[in-house]
């Protein structure tokens, strides 16, 4: 498994790493027993059992070659001001194929992890593979401007100031808001910011809504409901009033970061919902495939 290099990916178009490590992190924290030793056994020996190490593979090796299939699977276009998602019209990639999007994406390899279960004997799939993809893409399905609008491509070709320097809106919320989070609240240290979202999720302004967020019939569609949830989010906090140019500071910040906060933490919550279901020993784990 040494051929899992890291390298830092230029432009990843992606929650920042931070956004991906935290998501990862929560997930791994609220699985069962029986799951989290399934996750650490599927994990390369070099991740030393942390989930989080390795949920931005899939935007480091989204350009190389063997692995440009899955360039269109972190993110959804949809038709510009529609504000809404619908599978069928929507997840596919530039040359329409269907499924080819990040709903169709966290379906895929939610459906190939079910194969864990059915034996070894199964060669079709690289469940260590199946299983980074799907943290990774969790992560993004619930980054708001990753269902954006498909002419300004989720809002990368707005130009925006963050406070002092260049940056664009797609970027804002991949990265910008994270970073100026950690650094006006939490000493730039990401185990602290990692700590209280803890907090709120198990005593905090979360606690009651977990039961909400983990509710899902079946993952396939739930992934529609994320990417319904985030181009609304796009809509109403992302885009609204943001023009080309325009310098984005405390106002945009101070209203967005709790929103950014919440879809960290609905991303990890739902993560580990599903890789519970997927991998749970003794319960009926009969999820349908993707459609
Ligand atoms: C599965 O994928 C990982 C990561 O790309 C790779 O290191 C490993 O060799 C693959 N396993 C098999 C059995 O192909
Ligand atoms: C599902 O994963 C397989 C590789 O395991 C890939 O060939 C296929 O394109 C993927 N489809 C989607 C929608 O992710
Ligand atoms: C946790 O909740 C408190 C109280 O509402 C809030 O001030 C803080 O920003 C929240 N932290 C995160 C990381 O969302
Ligand atoms: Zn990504």
């Amino acid at each position: 498994m040494a051929a899992l290099v890291l390298i830092a990916a230029p432009g990843a178009h992606s929650w920042s790493k931070e956004g991906h490590i935290i998501t990862c992190r929560i997930a791994q924290s609220l699985l069962d027993e029986g799951p989290a030793e399934i996750v650490r056994n599927l994990l390369p020996d070099y991740a030393g059992g942390d989930l989080s190490s390795l949920c931005v593979w899939p935007d480091q090796i989204r350009h190389w070659y063997k692995y440009r299939w899955t360039s269109p699977l972190h993110f959804i276009d949809t038709p510009d001001k529609a504000c809404a998602f619908d599978y069928s019209r929507d997840c596919h990639d530039p040359e329409g194929t269907e499924d080819m999007c990040v709903a169709g994406a966290v379906g895929n390899f939610t459906a190939q992890l079910l194969h864990y279960h059915h034996g070894t004997s199964d060669r079709r799939y690289n469940l260590t593979e199946a299983l980074l993809f799907l943290s990774h893409f969790m992560g993004d399905i619930h980054q708001p401007m990753h269902v954006g609008f498909t002419t300004d491509e989720g809002g990368n070709t707005i130009q925006v100031r963050w406070f002092r320097h260049k940056s664009n809106l797609h970027h804002v919320w991949d990265r910008e808001i994270i970073l100026t989070a950690l650094a006006d609240y939490y000493e730039k240290d990401m185990d602290l910011l990692l700590q209280d979202l803890q907090n709120n999720l198990t005593t905090g302004i979360w606690a009651d809504d977990i039961s909400s967020w983990e509710e899902c019939e079946d993952p396939s569609s739930c992934s529609s409901r994320y990417a319904v949830e985030s181009i609304n989010l796009a809509c109403k906090w992302g885009y609204n009033g943001v023009t080309q140019g325009e310098t984005l500071a405390d106002e945009y910040f101070d209203s967005r970061m709790s929103i950014v906060m919440k879809r960290i933490a609905q991303g990890g919550v739902r993560l580990a919902m599903i890789l519970n279901r997927v991998f749970a020993v003794h319960k009926n784990h009969h999820i349908p495939p993707p459609t």
